[in-house]
């Protein structure tokens, strides 16, 4: 059923990523409450996409379901025209271990291991080429903290744990990196880095990336932008055209609804930022 639709003729290649009329629903007390109403995008190779809406509209839950850690109420989701829907457990393991790398909003490194040792987590727990430890450096080095290997997160400050949680993501060389708010606890210096990364590895090994963002810079770096509101997609083009400018950029990237959303999305990023 999975080969089917990779053994099919046609002349598109298959999508990086595409999710199709994704709908999640929760149980909320007696009630069930909707949170994505029927989501569909295609995200070709090497795309650099972010996704933004404000507080509450559903981006990290999105996020989780591509990424194959959530599984939908309904729809599908295709990696490389693969159906991850129809997946148990272990193929999933296996497609996130391989093809995705996972940049949470809350870093999610294990406490009693070093830097340098988060990042090799995923480099044994799949099959990978060439020595855990001296990728895990190299990836390491490449987001500045080549001077932090043997520090543990609490050792370490939080743009700096955002950095360990982006080089643990690119260990493995994944075609996707899914990201939710990648830069939300950088400084602008930091953020700029992570730009300058993604921009750096996509010239160079064509990977795709899936941005999460309140951060005008990264919406506006972007080449495409999916906005979202309330569970379903309302924007989807250049960051022009979905109406990130450098000016308009902190009124829309998230803080244009109602005072008690754009409120809390303040008291996050406040939390967030130590
Ligand atoms: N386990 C859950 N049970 C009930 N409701 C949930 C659960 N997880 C998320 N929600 C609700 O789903 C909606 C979407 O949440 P989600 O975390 O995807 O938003 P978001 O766009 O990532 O927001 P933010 O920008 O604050 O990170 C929110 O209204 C949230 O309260
Ligand atoms: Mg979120």
């Amino acid at each position: 059923m999975v080969a089917a639709i990779t053994d099919r003729a046609d002349t598109r290649a298959p999508a990086a990523l595409e999710a199709r009329e994704i709908t999640r629903s929760l149980p909320l007390g007696r009630e069930r409450i909707d949170i994505l109403h029927g989501i569909s995008f295609r995200i070709e190779r090497g795309e650099f996409v972010a996704i933004i809406g404000p507080s509450g509209s559903g981006k990290s839950t999105v996020l989780g379901i591509i990424a194959g850690l959530d599984s939908p109420t309904g729809g599908q989701v295709f990696v490389d025209g693969v159906d991850i829907t129809a997946m148990d457990e272990a193929q999933l393991a296996e497609i996130r271990n391989q093809k995705i790398g996972m940049i949470f909003q809350a870093f999610n490194l294990i406490p009693t291991l070093t830097a340098q040792e988060n990042v090799e987590v995923p480099l044994y727990v799949g099959k990978h080429d060439g020595s855990p430890a001296a990728r895990a450096k190299e990836v390491l080095e490449l987001v500045g903290l080549g001077h932090r290997l043997d520090h543990r997160p609490n050792q370490l400050s939080g743009g700096e744990q955002q950095r360990v949680a982006i080089a643990r993501a690119l260990a493995t060389r994944p075609a996707i990196v899914i990201a939710d708010e990648p830069t939300g606890n950088l400084d602008a210096k930091n953020s700029a880095n992570v730009l300058e990364l993604i921009r750096d590895l996509r010239e160079r090994t064509g990977t795709t990336f899936i941005i999460a963002t309140h951060d005008p810079t990264v919406a506006a770096a972007a080449e495409r932008v999916i906005r979202i509101f309330d569970g379903r997609v309302v924007g989807d083009g250049t960051p022009a055209a979905v109406g990130i400018t450098e000016a308009l950029a902190a009124e829309t990237v998230g803080e244009s609804v109602s005072s008690r959303q754009s409120a809390v999305g303040r008291e996050e990023s406040v939390v967030g930022e130590r």
